[in-house]
Order: C-alpha cells, then sequence, then structure tokens
C-alpha cells in the first residue's frame, strides 16, 4: 500500500459536531485518518452545536458512535485518547451575534494552520456562518469552507447560499460535498473508462442500447424524517449522487485529472440533459412512497406510520432520462433510487446492443453483452459475454462473466468516502467536489421535474417495504421492451 502523507496542521470545526452526520461519517472517518497517522500532532477539532454539552458527555457520544461504526479492532484504547485530546465543543447559535465569543477565543491561537469549516447542518445555516466568520474577524489566509448536500432545496435557494457563502470565500476554498465522488469505487469508473483504451471506443449510441444507475437502499428515513420529509428522495439523492454518477458515465473524456478538466466534463452532461417538461414528467418518471412490509423478514412499518401522518413525499424515484448530445443521442439512462428496497445495492449497467447479424441458430440465440459496475455493497466490475457451452452437438450458447470483485483483488479495507474526502479538504484539491456551476445546473434540471410533479398532481405510488418499487417503475422500462437489472419486478 503507498505510503500515507499526513497532512499540515489544520483546525477543523464541525457545525452540526453533535449531529447524526458528524457523529455516523466526520468522526469515525477522522478517527481512522488519525490512526493511520494522518492527522500531524496539532490538528484540531472543534464540533460546534446549539445546545450546551459537557466537554465529557460530547466525547461519550463520539466514543459511543466509533464503537456503533467501526469495528472494534480498529478502536485502539491509546488511539482513542489521543484522538479525543484534539477534540472540544463549543456551544454557538450562528444565528445570534453574541454567542460569538468562545469560538473567537479557541481560535485566538492556530492562526497559522489550515482552517477548515465543516457544515453539516441544514443548509440555511451556511450563509449566515461564512458570515459569521467574516464579521467576527476569524478568517486567516489557509481557510476552506465544506458544504454538505444538498445545496439548497431549488435553483433560487443554492443560487443565494452559493451567493452568501460566496460573497466571504472564493470559490476554490468552497468544498461541496457529495460523498458518492469520495467512493472508491466511483472513482475507480473514471479509471476503468480513461485507463484502458477497451472500453472507450464502445461507449457510444452506436454499440449502447441503454444505460441503467441503480442506488437502492434497505434503510427507511429512521430519525431523519423530519428533516426528509421536508425534501425527499429526488433532492436527497438524485439531484445529487445519482446525477453525479450519471456524469461520470456520460462524460468526454477529461484532458487531466486536474480540479477543473473534470468538473467541467461533468458540467457538459448536466447542461446536456434534456430538460422535462410536465409532459415528458408525467411519460418519464415515476414517483413512489413505502408502505408497511418486510425487509429481510423483519416487518417494518410504513413510511406514513413512521412520519405519524400522511404525506405526499416521495421516498422513491426513477427515471428516464435523455441527454442531448452526439455520443447519446437516443440512449436513454434510466436511473432509480428508493429507500426500503430489499437491499443495499448501488450498481451502473451498461447494456450493449445485440450482435447486428445473427449467424447462431435462432434457438440459440444470443444474449446482448452487459458491463456492469457494481458501487456497494460488493463493489467489482463484471462484464457479460457470450460463450459456447463446451460439448459436441452444435453451439450451445451462454452468457458468463468475467468478473473482477475488488474486496478479492486488493485486499485492503475500503476507506470511507468522507476519509478521502477530508484529507481532500485539508490538501485543498477540489477536484472530488462540485463546483457551484454543477450544482445550479443540476438544481434547474431538478426543478422542472418538482414543477411538472407539481403541475400535473402527478400521483404518488406506494411500493411495500421490501419490494424493488411500485409497478410503475418497472412499466418504465417495460414500454420499451427493457428491464431493470437486479431486481425482480
Ligand atoms: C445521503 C442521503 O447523502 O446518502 C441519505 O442524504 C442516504 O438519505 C445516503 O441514506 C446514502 O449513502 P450511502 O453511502 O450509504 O450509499
Amino acid at each position: 500500500m503507498a505510503q500515507l502523507i499526513p497532512v499540515a496542521p489544520f483546525d477543523l470545526i464541525i457545525f452540526g459536531g453533535s449531529g447524526d452526520l458528524a457523529l455516523r461519517k466526520l468522526m469515525p472517518a477522522l478517527f481512522n485518518r488519525d490512526s493511520d497517522g494522518q492527522l500531524s500532532k496539532d490538528s484540531r477539532i472543534i464540533g460546534v452545536g446549539r445546545s450546551p454539552m459537557a466537554q465529557e458527555q460530547y466525547l461519550a457520544a463520539i466514543r459511543a458512535s466509533l464503537s456503533a461504526h467501526l469495528k472494534d479492532e480498529a478502536i485502539d484504547e491509546v488511539q482513542w485518547h489521543s484522538f479525543a485530546n484534539r477534540i472540544s465543543y463549543i456551544d454557538l447559535d450562528a444565528f445570534d451575534p453574541s454567542s460569538w465569543g468562545a469560538l473567537s477565543d479557541a481560535l485566538e491561537s492556530g492562526q497559522d494552520k489550515i482552517r477548515a469549516i465543516y457544515l453539516a447542518t441544514a443548509p440555511d445555516l451556511y450563509g449566515p456562518v461564512a458570515q459569521g466568520f467574516s464579521k467576527n474577524s476569524l478568517m486567516t489566509d489557509n481557510m476552506r469552507i465544506v458544504l454538505e448536500k444538498p445545496v439548497g432545496h431549488d435553483f433560487d435557494s443554492a443560487c443565494a447560499i452559493n451567493d452568501s457563502v460566496g460573497a466571504c470565500f472564493p470559490e476554490n476554498q468552497i468544498f461541496r460535498i457529495d460523498h458518492y465522488l469520495g467512493k472508491e469505487t466511483v472513482q475507480n469508473l473514471l479509471a476503468l473508462r480513461f485507463a484502458n483504451s477497451l472500453f472507450e471506443p464502445l461507449w457510444r449510441r452506436e454499440v449502447i442500447d441503454h444505460v441503467q444507475i441503480t442506488v437502492a437502499e434497505e434503510l427507511g428515513v429512521g430519525n431523519r424524517i423530519e428533516f426528509y420529509d421536508g425534501i425527499g428522495t429526488l433532492r436527497d439523492m438524485v439531484q445529487n449522487h445519482l446525477l453525479q454518477l450519471l456524469c461520470l458515465v456520460a462524460m468526454e473524456p477529461p484532458s487531466s485529472l486536474d480540479d477543473d478538466a473534470v468538473r467541467d466534463e461533468k458540467l457538459k452532461v448536466l447542461r446536456a440533459l434534456k430538460p422535462m417538461g410536465t409532459k415528458e414528467v408525467q411519460a418519464n418518471s415515476v414517483r413512489a412512497q413505502y408502505k408497511a412490509g418486510a425487509i429481510n423478514g423483519t416487518a417494518v412499518p410504513g413510511y406514513a406510520e413512521e412520519l405519524g401522518s400522511a404525506s405526499k413525499r416521495e421516498t422513491f424515484v426513477a427515471l428516464k432520462v435523455e441527454i442531448d448530445n452526439w455520443r447519446w443521442s437516443g440512449v436513454p439512462f434510466y436511473i432509480r433510487s428508493g429507500k426500503r428496497l430489499p437491499a443495499k445495492h448501488s450498481e451502473i449497467v451498461i447494456q450493449f446492443k445485440p450482435v447486428p447479424h445473427a449467424i447462431f441458430d435462432q434457438h440459440y440465440g444470443t444474449t446482448p453483452n452487459q458491463l456492469s459496475i457494481m458501487l456497494q455493497p460488493d463493489e467489482g466490475v463484471k462484464l457479460s459475454i457470450m460463450a459456447k457451452e463446451p460439448g459436441p452437438g452444435g453451439f450451445n450458447l451462454r452468457p458468463v462473466s468475467l468478473d473482477l470483485s475488488f474486496e478479492e483483488t486488493f485486499d485492503i479495507r475500503y476507506p470511507d468516502a468522507y476519509e478521502r474526502l477530508l484529507i481532500e479538504v485539508m490538501r485543498g484539491n477540489p477536484a472530488l467536489f462540485m463546483r457551484r456551476d454543477e450544482v445550479e445546473t443540476a438544481w434547474r434540471w431538478i426543478d422542472d421535474i418538482l414543477a411538472g410533479w407539481e403541475e400535473s398532481q402527478q400521483k404518488v405510488d406506494t411500493y411495500v417495504a421490501g419490494s424493488w418499487g411500485p409497478p410503475t417503475a418497472a412499466m418504465l422500462m417495460d414500454r420499451d421492451n427493457r428491464a431493470w437489472e437486479a431486481s425482480d419486478s
């Protein structure tokens, strides 16, 4: 394994420091990087939250979260104590100008270090926090600000947030996180496409029939239900994770891996997404909500029961997307994401066209080739090709798989996406983060779908928890004589 280079000393200030994201993802990620020696001795982590909390209570919450989210053997007690020594907690109400004193005092020292602000909060706090730093003279020469997705809830609110954060920070100091871009297998998409000469000539409309992108989750919305009921799957998953995956599949080869080279190409894809008017939204989108069912034999309640009231919020979305450019004209991208599906399963499927001329007996037929890129939980790449079954008696053909499992091939622990992304923030490398124009262009396209749903009062279908979504999602493909992979519907 390559030698890990420690990052320069930093002060990381996490707003929402006692919240779900900080405890479940950020602290375990930082702990792992610390255990691997990547955090220098002087780096500090300051959790900021609205409610007062004693230091011991905060550390106890973090320790409990490490136990819940990391394997026992990953938590060495000596290591934990050294990690805990970096951490402090400060209560602060970002909207209250008089409550910045304690943070200002804490940041009195360390002005020469990297100063990174992580906003693990609702987006309405992004502007006020950025401005709080500016007004309280807490800006140094080496700042970064990290914004969690979703940035805003539509195009206008995203622009307002970008304006207000942008008034205090230049774009190259703003890191908009989409943690899918930090996933090892998502990055491998770049390697697969651009480090192999095999695929590029095939990556086009003449050879590809369609593309499918599935991001399925077993989990429901859990204790985030109130937040989730305000946004739903289209804003929570499609606007960012699924569109980013789509961009990485569809973009032209970038000229380098530089920050802007990849992001410029992704932006071109977002700009080429065929806008959906109300009619197209009705024809090419499905929104649905889970009702009570069972996952792996365990009964689970429906969304409305969890919420305690009826709601039209979607927990599942399927879309047929078209990209208006030379390469992809006429190649639909079917994308879907949902909660309470039968398994956690994220996969990109490139479905090739059938052979143009059949020389084998119709009876044996040929199945078109398929390249599937499994993102989680079993990372790998599978290419299905036709082969002749051994033996006499004619050409009995059968699809077989060339199968690469990353776990078997590279015998190492995969760092969590947040581990990589936090280190990239400290290194000041924005390549794996979303640029302002990407986020806003994605919102513009999503806004049309939201408007189409609203205008047509499109029905929110239901699906039984533990199924692959509503029948209408299957029909979206079925009517084109296609079918979703990895599903029984
Ligand atoms: C987050 C969404 O961005 O991604 C969550 O807000 C979702 O609703 C999560 O559960 C899925 O991430 P992962 O890494 O578990 O696929």
